[in-house]
């Protein structure tokens, strides 16, 4: 980026933090959505702290997410993940990106509905799967088609990411893009926030 861009990104970025406030806006969307990419980017335009949920967790369990499904099973894995959105909810502004599950589970969503501003990064099949595909740490995906079941979590899970606060659409275009477009949902929001008062 040049330097105006990154001026322009700032300007959006202090726009954006006005209307978020204090509350902690928080990425959801399945795997390979870019929440943590866009997520990282975002915050660095609001000058606000990115947390990553899966790597709090991997830090407080001193284990990686992989090795946690394996050994203590998927329903443990939730209740952590629960947890440590619950403490990092209280700690905003922030940007605070969550593994793909964690909207889905309903006490996870409503705490998140309660406390901060979420924002869906909703992609397609075929983009989601291009960007996981080669990588083979989500233990989700060791099944005999990763591809199908990419397909059924995103069958049952995109009328529940619906739920969020604000869509936004992860595609094949610039990050800075994507980054520009999550700003501008975020001062939107604030200003139907403002119009409904
Ligand atoms: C999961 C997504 C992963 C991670 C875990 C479970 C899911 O995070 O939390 O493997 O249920 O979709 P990412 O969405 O960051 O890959």
């Amino acid at each position: 980026m040049n330097n105006s861009a990154a001026a322009i990104m700032r300007d959006r970025g202090q726009a954006a933090l006005g209307s978020l406030g204090t509350r902690t806006l928080v990425f959801v969307g399945l795997m390979g959505a870019g929440k943590s990419v866009i997520g990282k980017m975002a915050a660095a335009a609001m000058a606000i702290p990115f947390v990553d949920s899966d790597h709090e967790i991997e830090t407080v369990s001193r284990m990686s997410i992989a090795d946690l499904f394996e050994r203590y099973g998927e329903g443990e894995f939730r209740a952590l993940e629960q947890r440590v959105i619950r403490r990092l909810l209280k700690d905003g502004p922030m940007v605070l990106s969550t593994g793909g599950g964690a909207f889905v589970s309903d006490e996870t969503r409503a705490m998140i509905k309660r406390r901060g501003l979420s924002l869906w990064l909703r992609a397609d099949l075929e983009v989601l799967w291009e960007r996981v595909r080669r990588r083979g740490h989500r233990p989700l995906l060791k099944t005999d088609n990763p591809k199908a079941t990419l397909a059924a979590l995103l069958e049952a899970r995109y009328p529940i990411y619906a739920e969020a606060d604000l869509v936004v659409r992860s595609r094949d275009v610039s990050k800075e893009t994507i980054v520009g477009e999550v700003l501008d949902a975020i001062v939107e929001a604030g200003s139907s926030e403002g119009s409904k008062r």
